[in-house]
């Protein structure tokens, strides 16, 4: 097993506080850390971390609150035993459990679409599952197909496709020869790859303690980028929704990039759409072309300067609208002749209703526009507001809490036309931005023009609240949001309403810019150094989690702890602060999803620093509460942080470990909790396209080398994972 070199500059120290009130602890801590640290060490180390002390303990079952009812059934410790870390090509479990492929990429959606042969030569992606399965959620059904949210025998899963596996604008594992990544594009080749974005809808059955997928059932669907999807909410009909397809600004093509998820109270599926920046181009001169108006500073803030190429190049294969619309350039003499306006139709929370497939999603605006992760939602609580907890993925980017102008009604929960529910709880109320103070406290902020600081931004000139809206980080930048170590899902803990936000790294965090809520930077030194590879900033992510106040969805103030920071059980303790044992250590924390069955924390990685060990992984949790630890000194960066209490082996074990090259993401179960479906995505993605056609030089062969499917090139898939003797998943 490799050992890790961290730099620091003091060796570890353990300093266990005591049990005063954080702020006097935290003054006594930063006026000795003033005196210990000098600007030299610091920059001489390039990294500076010492001291910090984590209590460890056996979680108590008190904090599950085992009180409420809803709860009895809760789990006080975890009964598996733990999964090693591993560098197999397999997927690995626990003693007990097993695993089977219920589908994976190019899987047919309809009975006449023709089985996956996976050369290169499938067509027909429209009416087969897509690529880089993500976020999913479980909508049981119950008799005559009926909706049914306890039903554990027959379900429809939704399900996120994110990207596709890809080297020099090719998604070459769909394509016979690995494609050709020089412009133009071939446009047979580019279809194919649209059709392999979105979301599909399919519905799996129970047999005994087995589960499959329907391949002829009438409610299997797929969302690509051709589906006609609406716009609703603040900015349905605003000028900057101005297409050429949509002239009225109301409608687009299809979601893109969906990531992770959410299950609306009243039975939809919610979809974010993260990196879909990326898929679009922008002429050189394209700032002159649109005279250096605001939208130039808003392109900007989203990642397309003028000059940026498409990840793609879906835009080069051709004259038609469906290529012509990626690339955003000023092309025509009024918005409604071109596609300036096509990215700001992506971005959102994106609303399907599974039961109801032939009706077009709906796209969320009110809830901002930026790299969506999940959409959580909080405990419904009838004659209060909902809220709907919110990560933006990228380096240095915010979390954002949507509060709805309308109280819940538990009629709605069973309500026919759930598109209608979602316009009134997602169309309507007060999106905000959360800022994390460094007492333990936090804000929400609310974005809207009613704030001076929105109205009277410098740096550009909102029109109106669609505007804030669509450029919901320029909003949140005008109110000195906290820049965050890139929020991936959120999660709400069904046992207490606390909300969790994954972190999973960062790489320019740096020891100047570190805060309370984002306090490590320092540098790993791989052991497999490909040409001495260094990862630096936030390496292993970390998991906030914030307790509103007075527990309620309306609050507009928060506590706030650091349930867990991801580390190498080899490392420091200074780097290691939640004492992670080689049982239960992981990097880049990423997919979060609570079970409503037992209550445990599944935690999925995503991650590129540990990967000379481990492959991805997903971890089972028993987290406690905001404030159950206590301060935490983290050298270096002059911060003192709370921090939960640490994980024991029984509130914290690896449950499984992936194939090689793989991100663990989505997890949905059954309501009876015996059922838990998961997603591996991208195995093998670190294949190089010339060797597409060389089996043997695959990074990964899963799920073929499990015996899945036809040929030998890597498939992301959704697995469903069962206790052999029936029972619960992870109790
Ligand atoms: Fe799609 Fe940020 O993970
Ligand atoms: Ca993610
Ligand atoms: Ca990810």
């Amino acid at each position: 097993m490799a050992s890790r070199l961290h730099l620091f500059v003091f060796p570890a120290t353990k300093a266990t506080m005591s049990k005063r009130a954080f702020s006097e602890d935290m003054t006594e801590f930063a006026t000795v850390m003033a005196l210990r640290l000098s600007r030299r060490n610091l920059l001489r180390g390039g990294a500076a971390l010492a001291g910090g002390s984590v209590t460890s303990g056996v979680l108590g079952i008190g904090l599950l609150s085992p009180s409420s009812g809803a709860l009895a059934t809760m789990s006080t410790a975890l009964g598996f035993s733990p999964v090693p870390k591993s560098l197999e090509d397999r997927l690995l479990l626990p003693p007990g459990y097993r695993y089977t492929v219920i589908c994976a990429l190019g899987d047919p959606l309809q009975a006449k679409t023709p089985p996956f042969r996976n050369d290169g030569l499938d067509l027909d992606f429209e009416h087969r599952f897509g690529d880089h399965h993500d976020g999913m959620e479980f909508f049981g059904l119950g008799a005559h197909g009926r909706p049914d949210s306890s039903a554990s025998q027959r379900a429809l899963i939704g399900l996120n496709h994110e990207a596709t596996t890809d080297e020099r604008r090719s998604s070459f594992f769909v394509h016979a020869d690995g494609g050709r990544s020089d412009l133009p594009r071939p446009a047979a080749e580019v279809d194919k790859e649209m059709a392999l974005h979105g979301i599909s809808v399919f519905e799996v059955r129970r047999s005994g303690n087995d589960w499959r997928y329907v391949v002829d059932s009438p409610f299997n669907a797929r969302i690509h980028l051709q589906t006609g999807v609406q716009i609703h909410g603040p900015a349905r009909g605003n000028a900057l929704l101005r297409t050429r397809y949509s002239p009225q600004g109301t409608q687009v093509r299809g979601t893109l990039n969906n990531c992770g998820t959410g299950r609306t109270p009243w039975g939809t599926l919610l979809s974010g759409e993260e990196n879909w920046a990326g898929y679009f181009a922008r002429a050189d001169d394209d700032d002159a072309r649109r005279r250096n108006d605001r939208s130039v500073i808003a392109l900007q803030r989203y990642g397309r300067p003028q000059g940026a190429a498409s990840r793609h190049g879906w835009e080069s294969a051709g004259t038609e609208q469906r290529f012509a619309r990626w690339d955003v350039s000023v092309r025509g003499a009024r918005a409604e002749e071109d596609y300036r306006n096509e990215m700001n139709a992506m971005g959102y929370i994106v609303e399907v209703d599974p039961y109801a497939m032939t009706r077009q999603p709906r796209k969320r605006t009110a809830l901002g526009r930026f790299a969506h992760e999940a959409a959580a939602f909080s405990k419904p609580v009838a004659g209060q507001p909902l809220a709907v907890y919110q990560g933006d993925d990228a380096r240095g980017e915010y979390i954002y809490k949507w509060v709805s102008a309308v109280a819940w009604d538990p009629a709605d929960a069973v309500a026919a036309d759930r598109l209608a529910v979602g316009d009134k709880y997602l169309d309507h109320g007060s999106l905000y931005v959360a800022r994390c103070n460094s007492d333990g406290r936090g804000v929400w902020i609310p974005l809207a023009l009613s704030n001076p600081l929105i109205a009277g931004y410098s740096k550009y000139a909102f029109a109106d609240l669609a505007d804030v809206c669509i450029h919901a980080r320029l909003a949140a930048d005008a109110v000195g949001a906290t820049r965050m170590d890139r929020p991936e899902w959120s999660a709400v803990n069904p046992a207490n309403g606390e909300v969790y936000f994954t972190l999973t790294n960062n790489s320019k965090r740096t020891v100047e810019s570190a805060d309370a809520a984002n306090p490590r930077a320092y540098q790993d030194l791989r052991e497999d150094i490909k040409a001495g590879k260094i990862n630096k900033g936030n390496v292993h992510g970390h998991i906030l989690r914030l307790r509103e106040e007075g527990d309620s969805a309306a609050a507009t103030t928060f506590a706030w702890d650091v349930y867990l920071f991801g580390a190498e059980a080899s490392a420091e303790p200074a780097i290691n602060l939640s004492g992670l044992n080689a049982d239960q250590d992981f990097s880049s924390p990423d997919g979060l999803v609570f079970s409503p069955a037992t209550g445990i924390c599944w935690i999925q990685t995503d991650d590129s620093a540990y990967t000379d060990v481990t492959n991805g992984m997903m971890l089972a949790a028993l987290p406690g509460q905001v404030g159950d630890g206590g301060p935490v000194r983290v050298a270096g960066t002059q911060v003192v942080t709370p921090v939960g209490r640490g994980p024991s082996s029984a509130t914290l074990r690896r449950f499984l470990v992936g194939p090689k090259g793989c991100e663990i993401t989505g997890v949905c179960e059954s309501p009876d909790g015996t059922a838990l479906f998961v997603n591996i995505q991208h195995p093998g993605e670190n294949t190089a396209m010339a060797d597409v056609n060389a089996p043997d030089l695959y990074e990964s062969q899963w799920p073929a080398n499990a015996g899945y499917g036809a040929g030998r090139r890597p498939r992301s898939a959704t697995v469903v994972i069962t206790r052999i003797d029936g029972g619960r998943i992870g109790t």
